[in-house]
């Protein structure tokens, strides 16, 4: 193919892929399948590969996710993105109506949902996205535009026409209700703290320096304004119309999502449908927006001091229920966490039954004050998870009990302890508390971790309760002979079972096996990225802190995690019995970071390394574009030191002003 044909396919293929993006995400109407939309992605990320001078930063495949941005700069925003006035009642939007009466006589009021996400501002010129930028104090936002490309329901392109040349579109990027419980229940798996509400997950997932990280969450977006010079129409909702068709995600007039009325019985007939079926709705709202149509008579109308005249917020209270409250149990975790759980009559909430609510952590029980028996009222928050807020005093029984939280585990009786600075307690008897133990190793087994056939939960239990394992190593102790010992039901067949899911999850890769160890902040994609920072378990044991946090995505949070995990001696001993009974401790070279880190570079290795191999460390070079080579010349960009280098060649090396580097400095190069 020739250059011209490579361009032309190039600008083909990006419009037909944006165009079914847009049937799959906007239109919610798909009409190719995965596999055809993936096999033409992949042509043209093939053909911007070989024609890099045609690929463009709007094309379908940023999608996915471009390169990390290290802070994302402040930029002012052309119009200020103002704020609104709330009002939670039906005399203050009459009031509102009146006031706009007075100033200017009839009009008509656009009325819409009241998206609880993040507001963000998208600029347009000519017909491309150049700019997304969030509300930041209104005047000036952060520029996170790599970030907002790989939101599916953003247009990258617009598409049909009448387009203003230079434009900005204004929304709000939202969690849908499933996409917020299906990252939940993910966090659940991996033994993560969950997300509190959408719309703070929302913020948070936008401010990520990984754009890739961003992709895979799955935010959504709806549009709510077009601002600019040469809109189409004068009417607020018509032009969201127009944007509609150029292939924003808008409010859908059909569903009612918008509507138009003429007076304040009308705006309230709005607000009343949605504070009725709100909750059966794809996505959260707390309120309803009334907007005057007319940009005209809305510019005439002018703004306040922060707020425009021609709009208003009416916020919904949040729905809440009154139950009792049955007693309060206390959940261990896996990493020794204790969770004060309310466990509650039975109660309809905001479209599901409720029957127990998190209390989160003593701090939270202590606010409440709750006793036995207490009246409680339950709210969603963010709509979606179940919280006690409040308590009915009047209706508490006389000489009630106070609930309090517990001072020893209440599995295993250990005092409990608080470490500083945070809220949670954590019962320290790691290696003695039963429901430690067994969710450590329930953990270890389950699909994401090393995918154990043939050993569930229950096994686990029962294997544990029989003292056949104490810890996750002991697993690989296991014979056929001894669980056949078990009797209980256990037949030949099934002990091969669990004895040959063990032997082959030998297999699995390192970082699953990082995963599967159960240290605390440390879920599936951060294992990846340290197991990739670090290349093999030896090498990650002796980071330091600060090494640890020069990882993509490692926090001070979770670098003193993993320092404190590897700091005891117990499971120090279970790694290297681990790595004793065959599991895989290192990556494999193909599995480390391929880049151009180290292109132009000709690179000499010397010595025995403590972290590669003599083989590895050439592929390691080689698959960041490095050129290894034999000898030491002029040309030679470094020389790599292990041990026993012969002192002739660091004689030489001095002598032609060549480098001498350690193995860790070579590992920065790649990593950095
Ligand atoms: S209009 C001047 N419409 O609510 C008008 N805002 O204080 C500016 N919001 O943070 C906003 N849904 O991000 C408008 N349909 C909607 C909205 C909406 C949610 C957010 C907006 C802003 C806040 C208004």
């Amino acid at each position: 193919m020739d250059r011209r044909q490579a361009e032309q396919r190039i600008a083909e293929l990006s419009r037909e892929l944006e165009r079914h993006n847009h049937l799959y995400y906007v239109l919610a109407a798909p009409v190719i399948t995965d596999q055809e939309f993936d096999r033409m992605l992949k042509e043209l990320e093939d053909l911007e590969k070989a024609f890099p001078e045609f690929a463009s930063p709007n094309s379908p495949t940023q999608r996915v996710g471009g390169d990390i941005t290290k802070g994302f700069p402040t930029v002012p925003h052309r119009y200020p993105m103002l704020s609104l006035g709330n009002t939670y009642s039906r005399e203050e939007v009459e009031e509102f109506v009146a006031r706009v009466e007075k100033a200017i006589g009839p009009t008509r009021y656009s009325m819409e949902l009241k998206y609880d996400g993040v507001a963000i501002s998208l600029t347009y010129k000519d017909g491309e996205l150049v700019r997304g930028v969030t509300r930041g104090d209104g005047e000036k936002g952060e520029d996170i535009t790599a970030n907002v490309r790989t939101i599916r329901s953003i247009p990258l392109r617009l598409q049909g026409e009448g387009w203003p040349k230079d434009f900005e579109a204004r929304g709000e990027v939202i969690f849908t209700k499933k996409q917020f419980e299906k990252l939940n229940a993910q966090r659940e798996k991996e033994g993560e703290e969950l997300y509190a509400n959408p719309r703070n997950t929302a913020a948070g997932t936008l401010k990520q320096q990984d754009p890739k990280e961003v992709a895979k969450r799955g935010l959504d977006s709806f549009m709510y304004s077009l601002q600019g010079e040469g809109l189409p129409t004068r009417s607020h909702f018509e032009n969201l119309e127009h944007a509609h068709a150029w292939g924003f995600k808008t409010p859908d007039p059909k569903k009612r999502y918008i509507d138009r009325a003429t007076d304040a019985a009308g705006i309230m007939a709005f607000i009343d449908h949605w504070g009725q079926h709100r909750n059966e709705l794809e996505m959260i709202i707390d309120g309803v927006v009334v907007k005057v149509d007319d940009l005209d008579v809305q510019d005439e109308l002018g703004l306040t001091a922060k707020s425009p005249r021609w709009a208003m917020a009416y916020k919904y209270a949040p729905e809440q229920a009154v139950t009792k409250l049955l007693g309060v149990t206390f959940q261990v975790g896996r990493t020794g966490a204790v969770t004060p759980v309310a466990e509650l009559d039975p109660v309809q909430l905001a479209g599901t039954t409720v029957k127990r609510a998190s209390l989160f952590n003593a701090d939270q029980l202590d606010r409440l004050d709750l006793h036995q028996g207490d009246m409680v009222r339950v709210e969603k928050a963010g709509e979606i998870i179940p919280q006690v807020v409040g308590v009915e005093i009047a209706k508490r029984e006389p000489g009630a009990q106070r609930v309090s939280f517990l001072h020893d585990c209440p599995e295993c009786g250990t005092p409990l302890i608080r470490l500083e600075g945070e809220a949670q307690h954590y019962c320290p008897n790691e290696h003695g508390c039963p429901p430690q133990i067994t969710r450590r190793i329930e953990h270890f087994v389950s699909r994401r971790a090393m995918d154990i056939d043939g050993l569930g939960a229950e096994t686990v239990q029962e294997f544990h309760a029989a003292q056949l394992i104490g810890d996750v190593a002991d697993l690989y102790d296991l014979s056929v002979d001894r669980i056949l010992a078990l009797g209980k039901g256990w037949k030949e067949k099934s002990a091969e079972k669990v004895i040959s899911g063990l032997e082959k999850s030998k297999q699995v890769p390192f970082d699953r096996v990082l995963f599967a160890l159960g240290i605390r902040h440390v879920g599936e994609t951060v294992a990846k990225k340290i197991a990739r920072g670090a290349m093999s378990m030896e090498r990650l044991m002796s980071m330091t802190k600060e090494e640890l946090v020069g990882i993509e995505e490692v926090g001070e949070v979770i670098a003193e995690s993993i320092i404190d995990f590897f700091a005891v001696p117990g499971n120090q001993r279970i790694v290297e019995r681990l790595r004793q009974q065959g599991l895989r401790m290192e990556m494999e070279a193909s599995e480390g970071p391929a880049s151009d880190k180290l292109k132009g570079l000709s690179i000499v290795v010397s010595g025995v390394f403590r972290t590669f191999s003599r083989d590895g460390i050439k592929e390691a070079i080689e698959r960041n574009g490095g050129k290894v080579s034999g000898s030491i010349s002029s040309k030679t960009s470094y020389v790599v030191a292990g041990e026993g280098m012969g002192p002739a060649k660091r004689a030489k090396a001095e002598e032609l002003k060549v480098p001498v580097i350690d193995e860790d400095e070579l590992t920065r190069m790649i990593e950095g």
